[in-house]
């Protein structure tokens, strides 16, 4: 017998299925709920409300765990490669080592972008933030593509066009970064991996090599795995929402990166640092801004602190933070801001109106002091983002697109004047 929810409503029982999902997560399926009662229902932010069954990843914010179609977030950091957790998140499966290669070959054929692209770089201030010029870029690249505006064509024009916006995407965002510092572009190179190539992308000039060090590739490459899905937060849920209109994967990708861009969301990575840089400057009173945090009469949020699903510690912070220890340990580097964002969980962890509110580090509070100790300058960390998320949104949808879901357009209750007569201006 199939679980049912009941409601009443004006003297009137409904029912309505429950579904059950393979980690016994409960939702009643109301699709059938204005049709049988007139009624909406009303959930700001989406709080409580489940905008797809998806089988791409799970999250328990209540445990703190977080995996990649099955497989946990802890193993496939430690163990996997980005290359090949892209490969599981898009395709569904560990690749074998022959299919992993074929993917990481056919993306390697597809780092360089079209010649004419390199005018829009030098169209842009030298101060553009890199997250205006990524998203515009990666929404021109449809116009180079024209095929990939068919976003229902066969699985092989489908994994062109997706292989194209992986190899691509790191050129175009270390170019972002080479127009913002007015030095040469760098162009990729098919012998270094995916996160050497960016690296060397970033910061070798013509004149001299950029030997990648193994430990900070191997920390971004990390990095990148840690960020690459996270079911339907902000970004996913505007990437699969544009794609529903049946826009094509660049468009649709390209308004992810705006989403991102928040500082609530994966702009928080580089709020996190300007705040630490702030405390530090001020003097490293971490109680005092711990107290500005709470008061509600001050905007200043702890950034880096809170997760809408996480009400424990987000597993990613915690590998994070190791992270954070070994890489500064390797490369011999001191940063005061490691220091001042321990000492500031810690504070935060032991006060009344954290733990109350279940306020944790996220995975944004401690990327950044990596991403400062590789050099990567604080406004391109949001970059650095959309990077490892990319895989994330490629299989959100493609999930979305591949199942035919129907155009996202939720509903509304209407606030405002009822109907009233037209005044002639003269008589306002
Ligand atoms: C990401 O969704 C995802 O999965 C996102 C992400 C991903 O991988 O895609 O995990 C990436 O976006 C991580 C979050 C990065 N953002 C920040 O670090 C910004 C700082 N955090 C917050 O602004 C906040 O915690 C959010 C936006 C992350 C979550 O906000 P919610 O779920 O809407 O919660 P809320 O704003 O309603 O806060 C609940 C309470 C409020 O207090 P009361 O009104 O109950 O008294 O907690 C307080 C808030 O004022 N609060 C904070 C706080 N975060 C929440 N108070 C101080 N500092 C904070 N950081």
């Amino acid at each position: 017998m199939s679980e049912v929810a009941k409601i009443e409503l004006d003297g009137k029982v409904y029912e309505f299925p429950v579904i059950t999902g393979t980690e016994n997560e409960k939702a009643i399926d109301i699709s059938a709920l204005r049709s049988k009662t007139g009624y909406i229902t009303l959930d700001i932010g989406y709080k409580n409300t489940g905008a797809t069954q998806s089988a791409i990843t799970f999250l328990d914010g209540e445990e703190g765990i977080l995996r990649y179609r099955g497989y946990a977030i802890e193993e496939v950091a430690e163990k996997s490669s980005f290359m090949e957790v892209a490969y599981l998140l898009i395709y569904g499966e560990l690749p074998t080592q022959k299919q992993l290669d074929n993917f990481i070959q056919s993306i390697t054929r597809h780092t360089l972008i079209h010649e004419d692209m390199k005018q829009f770089f030098e169209a842009y201030p030298s101060k553009a933030h890199p997250m205006g010029v990524l998203a515009s870029m990666v929404c021109s690249l449809s116009t180079f593509y024209p095929e990939s505006l068919d976003p229902n064509r066969d699985a092989a024009a489908k994994d062109l066009t997706i292989h194209r916006l992986l190899a691509k995407l790191p050129t175009l965002a270390a170019w972002a970064y080479k127009n913002s510092m007015r030095h040469p572009f760098m162009y990729p190179k098919n012998d270094l991996d995916y996160c050497s190539n960016f690296l060397h992308m970033m910061f070798a000039m013509p004149t001299y090599d950029y030997d990648v060090d193994p430990v900070i590739s191997s920390a971004l490459n990390k990095l990148l795995i840690l960020h690459a899905d996270h079911e339907q937060n902000c970004s996913t849920s505007t990437v699969r929402i544009v794609g529903s209109s049946q826009a094509n994967l660049y468009a649709s990708i390209s308004a992810g990166i705006t989403a991102l861009w928040g500082p609530l969301h994966g702009g928080a990575n580089q709020a996190v640092i300007e705040m630490l840089e702030k405390i530090h400057k001020d003097g490293g009173d971490v109680a005092k801004f711990v107290a500005k945090a709470k008061d509600k009469n001050d905007s200043f949020r702890l950034m880096g602190f809170g997760h809408r699903v996480y009400k424990n510690f987000d597993p990613r912070a915690k590998i994070i933070k190791k992270a954070c220890d070994d890489v500064l340990n390797k490369l011999g580097v001191q940063d005061p801001l490691l220091d001042i964002a321990k000492q500031l969980e810690q504070v935060a962890l032991e006060d009344d109106y954290f733990k109350a509110r279940n306020l944790y580090p996220n995975v944004d509070f401690y990327s950044g002091i990596i991403y400062k100790a590789i050099g990567i300058p604080t406004d391109m960390f949001t970059v650095m983002f959309a990077l490892g998320r990319l895989p994330g949104w490629i299989a959100q949808w493609k999930e979305m697109i591949e199942k035919g879901e129907p155009i996202g357009r939720p509903r509304q209750v209407y606030v405002g004047e009822t109907p009233r007569s037209y005044v002639s201006i003269e008589n306002r």
